[in-house]
């Protein structure tokens, strides 16, 4: 039987400030067979896009992409955050449901042509995404997919990555 993603992800109220549902999927990565499953849905999908080369946002998204880089066995681009990579980079910043942020890729990091799928845990603003889209796209990449364990649909997220195809294990208004 399936289980429900759901049953695994804790919603936590004013946090980190008023008014925010904080959607933490700790529970879900503290049990194994939840973690797997959401794991292999993912990498499902990935197979069917003919995925190359995974990329993902500091740090969840490193929780959510790593897992399913290293069951496809292709390789993980880390998008990070100011002052973390040491090499030539790339960078695009963006606002958050709460908050303004920048995240960079280090310029080899991606080859052009490429075939990407950018994961994190949870789709909010769409600001994040957006911005790794960007930056694999300046390196030359194809993002061919993207893919969440949690999607807010109330804050539209998906409308800032028209014409980007979606995987959303889980929805919430
Ligand atoms: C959270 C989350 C997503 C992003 C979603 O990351 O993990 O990456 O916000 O919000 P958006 O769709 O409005 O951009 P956060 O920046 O809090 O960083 P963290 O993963 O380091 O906690
Ligand atoms: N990132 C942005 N908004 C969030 C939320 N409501 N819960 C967890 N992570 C988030």
């Amino acid at each position: 039987m399936s289980l429900d993603f759901k049953d695994y992800i804790a919603s936590v109220p004013d946090f980190p400030e008023p008014g925010v549902i904080f959607r933490d999927i700790s529970p879900l990565m503290a049990d194994g067979k939840a973690y797997a499953a959401a794991t292999d849905a993912i990498v499902q999908y990935a197979q069917d896009k003919g995925v190359e080369m995974i990329a993902g946002p500091e740090a969840r998204g490193f929780i959510v992409g790593c897992p399913v880089a290293y069951k496809l066995g292709v390789g993980f681009a880390p998008a990070r955050k100011k002052g973390k990579l040491p090499r030539e980079t790339v960078s695009a910043s963006y606002g958050l449901e709460y908050g303004e942020s920048t995240l960079y890729l280090h310029k080899d990091a991606i080859k052009p042509g490429q075939r990407v799928l950018v994961c994190d845990d949870l789709l909010a603003t769409g600001g994040t995404i957006a911005a790794t889209i960007e930056l694999v796209e300046r390196l030359g990449g194809i993002v061919v997919g993207t893919a969440f364990i949690v999607e807010l649909t109330d804050l539209h997220g998906r409308d800032k990555i028209k014409g980007y195809d979606i995987l959303a294990l889980t929805e919430y208004a």
